[in-house]
């Protein structure tokens, strides 16, 4: 997939993503993964199979959101601290590790591991690594308490 693409809904396609949106080039999209509109997936993206990615996302370059991850709307993610600058292309990408849940209009800062099953309360501000299993929220997002679910699949980041 390349370019702007507007009312894209092809059957071929494993995966569901609504008008309008804008896809960069070489991006990954999993199967059973849905997008809602108004989403901008930048170049190199990559999406793991069943995520759950809801309307005004961002997600920029040297992002990678692993499977069964949820995404509210209008959550920001970002790629690069100090802007302008080309810098985080030489900084390691931001990770989203199986099934997390991210809340609606959350902002995630550059470089950072949100581990297996964490979930973000809306509106957070994410400027630290968040461990697997872990609910935090609020501007700076804290954690809050850990979340009791043994059903979590191997961790690939931390
Ligand atoms: C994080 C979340 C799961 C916590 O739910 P919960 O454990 O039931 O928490 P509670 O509603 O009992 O709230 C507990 C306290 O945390 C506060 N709180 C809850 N969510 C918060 C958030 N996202 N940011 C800041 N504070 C929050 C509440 O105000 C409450 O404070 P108090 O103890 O001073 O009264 C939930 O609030 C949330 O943000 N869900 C995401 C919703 C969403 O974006 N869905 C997307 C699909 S539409």
């Amino acid at each position: 997939m390349k370019g702007n693409y507007w009312a894209y809904k092809n059957s071929e396609l494993k995966y569901t993503i609504y008008e309008p949106f804008n896809v960069g080039e070489d991006v990954c999209i999993g199967d059973g993964t849905k997008i809602g509109s108004y989403c901008e997936l930048q170049n190199g993206v990559i999406i793991g199979k069943n995520c759950s990615i809801h309307a005004y996302v961002y997600i920029p370059s040297n992002v990678i959101i692993m499977d069964d991850v949820f995404i509210g709307a209008r959550v920001t993610f970002t790629n690069d601290k100090y802007p302008p600058s080309d810098n985080w292309k030489d900084c390691p990408p931001t990770i989203v590790n199986n099934s997390v849940a991210i809340g609606a209009g959350s902002i995630i800062l550059p470089n950072l591991i949100i581990g297996n099953n964490a979930t973000i309360g809306a509106g957070s501000l994410v400027t630290k690594n968040i461990p697997p299993n872990q609910m935090w929220y609020g501007s700076p997002a804290r954690f809050i308490k850990r979340i009791l679910n043994e059903n979590f699949s191997c961790d690939t980041g931390i």
